[in-house]
């Protein structure tokens, strides 16, 4: 599959965005500033766009594993520096497979002094860490969304009085070098989307469908984690359908692409508060509209990626119904292709069988007469509810395994 992968990755943190704004009141875009601020300091050392897009990537996901532990912290348990270093890393490898980003956010809590998190001295971690750290330290002590360009001298007093201790001597002279009026402005609220979009050079990429699972994964992480009833929701759907796709007989490339729209279909749900999707009694009007706004969210942050447009569709058609009465484009059957009808029924099945607030789990036996009913009102295709049932009935109530635990998935 060929798609613009920096336009992926913007999506990815678009919802990142989402998350971030969720738990603190406000996006920060502080991914964001940190990316401005590597693209001009990868400039200084001459960094080619190939690399640029490596480091910029890298600073936009360097906060990536946000909702992997917001869960731990809501719960009072503390997460350690070198998890989250971990995570972050790990997300970014997710994306930016066969670029050499070793290290850029695994080591982006070093200091050049060897106090950091996993005692790297200068010379011992990468460029691209050196300047994430450095950028991210700046941003999250001094503010730079709406420090006073007053204050730029005593700044700059203190990166040259820092280098060689905190930060490196080289990513101190790189943003001594950058470091200006200007960039500061560009740095500020208004400004900043368009900064950062500037930042990350556009690429194309030919993904396989390893790196789509791999992607598919992540932005499972991320969807998943974000409330207790969402845990294993989306993971489960991409499960179902990647055994659906097998039962089809579909090659790897598709089994590898309807795993990853299924991944994706409901990362418009990172925009509903967690007290609606949590919430145990029936929903008010309003709570309802706001619910079903997020396919048309998920249609949103997905439809400008180029080389989409299929996964797309199939994830942002999940709660259509054959007859017309679903949402959000209220499409009638000829207009929902077979991967789309699939997905919507995979998704009724997963939310029926699953604990919710208001509903607890039920078996294969008790949900699935609840989509033969769906299937005789002309509502989701009766034919993928008899094979949902021939392939789904040996695992009754039980979770689907991982693709990969199943044996069949690529290496990762
Ligand atoms: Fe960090
Ligand atoms: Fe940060
Ligand atoms: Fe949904
Ligand atoms: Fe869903």
């Amino acid at each position: 599959m060929n798609i613009r992968m920096d336009q992926l990755i913007r999506a990815i943190a678009a919802a990142l965005d989402i998350v971030e704004g969720n738990l603190l009141g406000a996006s920060t875009h502080h991914g964001k500033r940190i990316s401005a601020l590597c693209a001009a300091m990868g400039r200084t050392f001459g960094m080619n766009e190939e690399e640029l897009s490596a480091l910029t990537t890298c600073a936009l996901l360097h906060d990536s594993a946000l909702t992997e532990y917001i869960r731990a912290e809501k719960q009072g348990e503390q997460v350690a520096l070198p998890l989250h270093c971990g995570y972050g890393q790990r997300n970014a490898e997710s994306l930016l497979s066969g670029r050499d980003i070793q290290g850029f956010i695994q080591y982006h809590h070093e200091w050049a002094d060897g106090t950091g998190p996993f005692g790297k001295k200068e010379g011992e971690f990468p460029l691209g860490a050196e300047l994430i750290a450095i950028a991210d330290m700046l941003d999250v002590h001094h503010h730079l969304e709406t420090l006073n360009p007053d204050y730029l001298p005593v700044l700059r007093n203190e990166i040259q009085e820092a280098a060689g201790k905190q930060y490196t001597k080289r990513a101190s002279g790189a943003m001594l070098a950058i470091l200006d009026e200007d960039m500061l402005e560009s740095l500020g609220s208004g400004r900043i989307i368009d900064s950062a979009e500037k930042a990350i050079p556009s690429w194309y990429a030919d993904i396989d469908d390893e790196v789509i699972f791999r992607v598919a994964r992540m932005a499972m992480r991320i969807i998943d984690y974000k409330s207790a009833f969402t845990r294993s929701h989306t993971s489960q759907i991409a499960n179902r359908s990647w055994l659906m796709a097998k039962h089809y007989h579909y090659g790897p490339a598709e089994c590898a692409e309807i795993y990853l729209a299924a991944a994706l279909h409901d990362i418009g749900k990172l925009a509903v508060p967690d007290e609606i999707l949590e919430k145990p009694g029936k929903l008010d009007k309003e709570e309802f509209r706001i619910i079903q706004n997020h396919v048309r969210d998920t249609d949103v942050i997905l439809q400008n990626i180029e080389g989409f447009d299929h996964i797309c569709r199939w994830a942002a058609s999940h709660h259509e119904k054959l007859d017309g009465s679903g949402y959000h484009r209220g499409k009638k059957a000829d207009e929902l292709d077979f991967n789309s009808r699939l997905l919507a029924c995979i998704d009724i099945y997963q939310a029926v069988s699953e604990e919710r607030p208001y509903h607890p789990r039920r078996s294969h036996g008790e949900t699935l007469p609840i989509l033969y009913d769906m299937a005789d009102h002309g509502l989701i295709d009766a034919g993928i509810v008899r094979d949902l049932d021939e392939v789904m009935f040996p695992f009754s109530n039980q979770d689907l395994p991982f693709p990969e635990q199943a044996g069949e998935a690529p290496a990762r």
